[in-house]
């Protein structure tokens, strides 16, 4: 027998699109409170006003995650609207591709400043409190590109290969916390990110759609909180 979730507080960033904007609505439907980050405030706006017609209360609160200021401002209006953040899905992030030498070191950088250093902000904004609390559960989206190299992905894979890193550390450092801290690792997910506006390659039976990934990160949620699994790679069964 698991834990319910209906109640809980989540912060899921990246909560525009995409996975992050699949998982807010996920967690809405489950009875979830939501504070919902990314750069574009009308996109969060309207995943926010349909999380709401599920009866939950969703807050918004736009940053870049790869400014801390901007993250501290955005988590403490977070907590002053929502109280104590039961979960936080480091989601957002972005996919920087070409070659190795292709590649303007600044575009390079944006990527670890991105999605290395923006997981690290946002979980150091909202990691004392669930300290403090002694409970919390922290999902970081990492990929398959953060076990595996491929050519022309070189900023891509440091990235997520980083996350990996971090993740391992910070959960065998909090887990005496009762805070559970999970990696996934997706492969392709049929979303802007990966396709772009291909819509030959948007074919929901053959590719992991945002809403299996949602669903798959709710129920690791509501296992028992004596058990987690640490570490996920999600697959996609035929995409041939
Ligand atoms: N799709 C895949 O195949 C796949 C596979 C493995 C892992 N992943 C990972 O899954 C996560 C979500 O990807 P997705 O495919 O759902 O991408 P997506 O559809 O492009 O959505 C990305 C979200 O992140 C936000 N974001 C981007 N840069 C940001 C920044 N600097 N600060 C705050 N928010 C930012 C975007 O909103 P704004 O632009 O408005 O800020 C958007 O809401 C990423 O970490 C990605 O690496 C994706």
């Amino acid at each position: 027998m698991g834990q319910q979730i209906k109640r809980k507080t989540a912060i899921v960033t990246g909560a525009g699109s995409g996975i992050g904007r699949s998982t807010a609505l996920e967690l809405a439907k489950e009875g979830v409170n939501l504070g919902l980050i990314a750069r574009t405030e009308s996109k969060l706006n309207e995943v926010a006003k349909e999380a709401a017609s599920y009866g939950v209360k969703a807050v918004v609160a736009p940053a870049d995650i790869a400014n801390l200021e901007e993250v501290e401002y955005a988590v403490k209006k977070l907590h002053d609207e929502l109280g104590f953040t039961d979960i936080l899905i480091n989601n957002a992030g972005i996919g920087v591709y070409g070659s190795f030498l292709e590649l303007e070191p600044e575009e390079w950088k944006r990527a670890i400043e991105v999605n290395v250093y923006g997981t690290y902000h946002v979980t150091r904004a909202v990691l004392p409190q669930m300290i403090e609390k002694d409970a919390g559960d922290i999902i970081n989206i990492s990929s398959s590109s953060g076990l595996k190299g491929t050519a022309g992905s070189s900023a891509y894979n440091a990235s997520k290969f980083a996350i990996q890193g971090m993740t391992e550390a910070l959960m065998q450092e909090v887990r005496r916390n009762n805070i559970r801290v999970f990696t996934l690792n997706p492969s392709l997910v049929a979303t802007e990110l990966a396709f772009g506006g291909d819509s030959d390659k948007n074919d929901k039976e053959k590719y992991m759609q945002p809403e299996d990934l949602a669903e798959y990160m709710v129920g690791q949620l509501k296992l028992h909180p004596r058990m987690f699994i640490k570490q996920s790679l999600q697959w996609a069964t035929n995409p041939f």
